[in-house]
């Protein structure tokens, strides 16, 4: 219905649907904006009151479930709902997988954009740009692995936890993490992929000091590299690719302006880009430069794409 050359309306239409289904669905998400990335803790309060905690019914729901198969999650604790949930320490403290209660929640806070079998094809799906990612197909931009590889649980866990920055896809850091968790397992049931084996993440070296030197040669890196092509020589995404580029549905997408650090998908520490950088964004032209940066041009470009932020993200 709305054509290209409506694109900003469009947006304005999304951010306003966006905090409408927030109405809607109760606060228990907030909008992963450029102006609050930091992943809003629950209030400190006694009583955690997620919404619909109460678990009366086992039976699973009629929605056909296909295979749950989540992978080998060993937690001898089953730990419903019941005790106050306190803010999460997400490694170890897992909850087992309820299928039945992950389906129930995927339903309540995430159909409505993702779709009830997760085909990307919920009923606001089409008035959102980025749109909802399509679960089925076991893609995901925000990982800690390799190229073209599946997320670890502690990624998909990350990513409801922070949101992703600038699109319609909230931070769900109100929900309790037991919540989070049944909703990582019911992503997982709904790709064929996580049958699999899971990946490692990749290596995760400390940063060191970013230091003007260390920048200075970064920019160099970013010119030998070619990033300028699509992001701009000053990275404000306007490269000579910038106007044809395409995700892998085919649809319009946009190179990063590197200036906006708050929007970052992945984040904006030097931890986080020295990531994004080696993982890219599967599904979009994003590549992996895992291969062609050395660990130190890695760093340098880490320092160059930090000084490059103007809108005062530290
Ligand atoms: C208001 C719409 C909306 C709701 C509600 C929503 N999402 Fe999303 N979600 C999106 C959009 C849009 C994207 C794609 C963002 C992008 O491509 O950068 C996305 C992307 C994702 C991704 C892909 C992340 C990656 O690494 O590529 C996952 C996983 C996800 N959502 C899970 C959920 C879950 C689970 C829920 C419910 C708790 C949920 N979403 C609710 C809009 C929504
Ligand atoms: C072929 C075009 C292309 C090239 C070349 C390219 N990028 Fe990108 N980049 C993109 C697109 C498109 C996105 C946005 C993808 C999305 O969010 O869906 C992006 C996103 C990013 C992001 C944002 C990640 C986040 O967390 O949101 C960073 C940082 C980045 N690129 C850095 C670089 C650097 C550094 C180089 C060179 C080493 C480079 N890119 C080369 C197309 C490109």
């Amino acid at each position: 219905m709305c054509t290209e050359s409506a694109r900003a309306p469009r947006v304005a239409l999304a951010m306003a649907m966006a905090m409408a289904v927030l109405a809607v669905l109760g606060r228990a998400a907030t909008p992963a904006h450029a102006d609050q990335p930091a992943p809003t803790p629950a209030p400190a309060g006694p009583a955690p009151t997620p919404p619909a905690a109460v678990e009366p019914t086992p039976t699973p729901p009629a929605v056909v479930e296909p295979t749950p198969t989540p992978p080998a999650v060993v937690e001898p604790t089953p730990t419903p709902t019941s005790a106050p949930v306190v803010t999460p320490p997400p490694g170890p403290t897992r909850p087992a997988a309820n299928p039945a209660r992950g389906a129930r929640l995927y339903k309540q806070r995430c159909a409505i954009c993702h779709g009830n079998g997760g085909r990307g094809d919920g009923s606001i799906a089409r008035e959102l740009e980025p749109r909802p990612r399509d679960l089925t197909r076991g893609i995901f931009k925000l990982r800690s692995t390799a190229s073209g590889a599946l997320p670890t649980d502690d990624d998909l866990f990350r990513t409801l936890t922070r949101g992703i920055p600038g699109t319609a896809m909230f931070a769900w850091s109100g929900l309790p993490a037991a919540d989070r968790w049944q909703l990582v397992y019911h992503i997982k049931s709904l790709s064929p992929r996580f049958a699999r084996k899971a990946a490692p993440p990749l290596p995760a070296p400390d940063p060191p000091a970013m230091t003007e030197a260390l920048r200075a040669r970064g920019e160099l890196v970013y010119q030998q590299m070619m990033c300028g092509e699509c992001h701009g020589p000053d990275g404000r995404g306007d490269g000579v690719k910038a106007r044809a580029l395409v995700d892998d549905s085919r649809r319009r997408t946009y190179p990063f302006d590197l200036t906006r650090g708050w929007k970052l998908k992945a984040g904006s520490t030097p931890a986080d880009l020295f990531r994004v950088l080696h993982t890219g964004l599967d599904g979009t032209p994003m590549p992996s430069y895992a291969d062609a940066l050395s660990e130190a041009d890695g760093w340098a470009l880490v320092a160059h794409l930090r000084g490059l932020f103007r809108d005062g993200t530290p």
